[in-house]
């Protein structure tokens, strides 16, 4: 992949990270709470619920979902752009007693991170849909490198709708195109009172 990026797409990646940044060195972020969403519980431990394995989770924050993820079994590694988020999640790891592997990088450069996978399952709430635009195909082909056969992406987004700026968001027809080699099978729309959706998506088992 060519990673070549231009100055104003660099300066773009480096305000994103200084916001993210500002936001955890402010105190507990907005988004921070806590609270593990119904849907992913109800993909752990609904009717149906899967079999635990590996589960690669994007953009981690302090850890709440990927210390929820290992309580239930899972074979966790969680990844976070931002060193103080990365931080509270490994105390939160700690704390809980439980083996989460949480690494600081970005979600666009898995191969800096020495994650191999394969991983049955990645879990996204909220941080593909701020990535910039530029650096999304190469999010899309470190997952589909690391995607075991029939691997699930739940991803958790904001529609662009959401956002004042012309960068940040996620459509459907975004992920279809991103991500070659996988079925988007289910966009259920969030309860916000702003444009969200959680999106399904399958590696297909036969994919190269
Ligand atoms: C809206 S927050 C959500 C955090 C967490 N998923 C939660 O719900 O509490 C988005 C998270 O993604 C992280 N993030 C954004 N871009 C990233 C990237 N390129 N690589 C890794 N993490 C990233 C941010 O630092 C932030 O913690």
């Amino acid at each position: 992949m060519d990673e070549t990026r231009t100055a104003a797409e660099l300066d773009q990646e480096a305000a994103v990270r200084g916001l993210l940044e500002d936001y955890y060195r402010d105190g507990k972020p907005p988004w921070d709470s806590g609270v593990t969403p119904p849907e992913l519980v109800a993909l752990i431990e609904g009717p149906g619920a899967l079999t635990p394995g590996h589960v690669l989770e994007l953009g981690c924050g302090t850890g709440t979902n990927a210390v929820y993820l290992a309580r239930h079994g899972w074979r966790v590694a969680a990844v976070d752009l931002v060193d103080r988020a990365v931080r509270q999640a490994r105390e939160k790891a700690h704390a809980a007693g439980v083996d989460v592997t949480v690494l600081c990088g970005d979600a666009t450069q898995l191969d800096d991170m020495g994650l191999h996978g394969p991983y049955d399952l990645f879990f996204d709430l909220s941080c593909y849909c701020g990535i910039p635009l530029h650096r999304r195909d190469a999010y899309a082909a470190g997952l589909t490198k690391r995607a075991a056969a029939g691997a699930r992406l739940l991803m958790f987004g904001y529609g662009p709708e959401s956002f004042d700026d012309p960068i940040s968001g996620v459509t459907a027809d975004e992920l279809r195109a991103r991500f070659p080699g996988w079925r988007l099978t289910d966009v259920t729309p969030g309860t916000n009172p702003f444009p969200t959706f959680w999106f399904t998506l399958y590696r297909s088992a036969t994919a190269a």
